[in-house]
């Protein structure tokens, strides 16, 4: 289903420098299946996949079509954990251009909260004005500013434009199960709202109703997207031998290269669809293991885009990168470059051949260009874009996360460092409660 490469890392470090992390890799899975490391209350990530049940996914499907069936626009208010799983997956398996389409299968999703630019959420609410919408309101701790200022916005908008009523039927909720500003407004509305559990963290909680719900409203097979995770909780288990696991295997990897000097972990599609898998998984690495002064810094590239712009960056800039290439076997349409009798072009080398053979030709020229120019190179091949792959590769990033940040050393289910901007803006807004810090604060302005 997945499959993991790292021979073209093996001229930087050694095959057996990787099969030595054997032991520490079993003991990593050890604790994550017994829950004896740090972040031992945030690990319901791990047996998540195969523990979702029929009825569940009933729930799920039954929701999301209701908010089918009554809106034409639904907006997903919520941002890190709460927002990137959901748009991963909805921009890898939907069509470039379906919010374009004038007949539409399924609602056009938007996205809000994730951000407080006021032209953002001007041009939205504009853009909604008598428009049949509904919105799913997302925040685990119920509290984030972000995505509390938009649904105030939309919840508002709803309301006016659809009536109280009809507002309650197409807001649903997804978070804590008591606790926070978002529980309290839907249980007063009476909205249809699903748990967070208080076990799974924002980036780990993609398969849970936080990604699942919107995944579902967006025309997308839930039940595949599970069945994709659950294959590969088998593959990536902790009876799977270390050889044979690809998260093990990965995870050994890109520690031994980060011992090497390689600070930054690249991660590069072929395919314009995965940028936000690519944005989902920066902020799992990044949130997971940049803690303690250490860390590899993930960043992201869409090829052969950026290869226009990074790609000089890539091929000689300061030697401290790694690149993890998501490859996608097989396309989902085909199209095949035209014969052109003038040839003014130049291109006829290429008629008759499709246009991902040129893609793939590119990708395999760019791998070897890049070995040769000092960068070591992961390969993650996936059969196709869809529902069952990219569940898949959610869960083997997931678990490759969760063994790599447990070999770094670190807890890789905290992130402590994002309060730090939060408590300095509440102090500027004299958020009640913050009055010392406003004080504080701005003696040093
Ligand atoms: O991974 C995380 O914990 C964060 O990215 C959160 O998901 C994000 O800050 C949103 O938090 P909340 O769901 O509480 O609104």
């Amino acid at each position: 289903m997945i499959s993991l490469n790292i021979e073209k890392t093996l001229g930087f470090i050694s095959k057996e420098s990787v099969a030595a992390y054997e032991a520490e890799v079993k003991a990593a899975q050890e604790a994550l299946e017994k829950g004896t490391r740090p972040g031992n209350d945030f690990l319901g990530w791990l047996h998540l996949p195969s523990s979702i049940t029929e009825e569940h996914l009933a729930d799920l499907k039954a929701t999301a079509q209701t908010l089918r069936e009554n809106c034409e626009v639904v907006v997903v208010a919520g941002i890190g954990g709460s927002y990137l799983g959901a748009r991963a997956v909805i921009e890898a398996l939907s069509n470039s251009f379906s919010w374009l389409q004038e007949k539409k299968d399924a609602p056009v999703i938007l996205y809000a909260g994730h951000n407080i630019g006021e032209d953002y959420l001007y041009e939205l609410t504009e853009y909604l004005k008598g428009k049949k919408f509904g919105v799913i309101n997302i925040s685990k701790s119920g509290t984030t500013t972000e995505t509390a200022l938009a649904f105030r916005l939309l919840k508002k908008q709803c309301e006016d434009q659809r009536g109280k009523e009809v507002a309650k039927k197409v807001i649903v909720a997804i978070t804590d199960a008591k606790k926070g500003a978002a529980r309290v407004t839907a249980d007063n509305e009476g909205y249809k709202s699903f748990i967070i559990p208080d076990n799974v963290g924002g980036r780990f909680s993609v398969l849970t109703p936080v990604g699942l719900l919107p995944i579902a409203v967006a025309g997308f097979d839930i039940d595949k997207l599970v069945a994709g995770a659950v294959a590969m909780e088998k593959k990536c288990g902790a009876d799977t031998p270390f050889a044979e696991n690809p998260a093990a295997i990965y995870a050994a990897t890109r520690n031994e290269l980060y011992k090497q000097g390689k600070k930054i972990e690249i991660l590069v599609n072929f395919n314009p669809k995965l940028h936000y898998v690519s944005e989902w998984w920066k902020q799992l690495y990044g949130e997971s293991e940049g803690k303690e002064n250490k860390g590899i810094f993930p960043a992201a590239v869409d090829f052969s885009t950026d290869l226009h712009s990074m790609g000089q960056w890539i091929q000689e800039g300061e030697r401290t990168i790694f690149e993890t290439v998501i490859s996608v076997a097989n396309t989902n349409h085909k199209l095949e470059v035209p014969t052109d009798a003038e040839n003014l072009d130049g291109l006829n080398f290429l008629a008759g051949k499709r246009v991902d053979e040129v893609n793939k030709m590119a990708e395999l020229g760019t791998q070897l260009a890049h070995v040769d120019g000092g960068v070591p190179n992961l390969r993650i091949v996936i059969p196709a874009l869809t529902e069952e792959s990219i569940g898949a590769l959610l869960y083997f990033f997931e678990i490759g996360c969760g063994i790599s940040g447990y070999l770094l050393g670190v807890n890789p289910f905290n992130q402590p460092g994002v309060e730090a901007y939060k408590k300095n803006m509440f102090a500027l807004l004299n958020k009640p409660g913050y009055e010392a810090e406003s004080k504080a604060i701005r003696a040093r302005l």
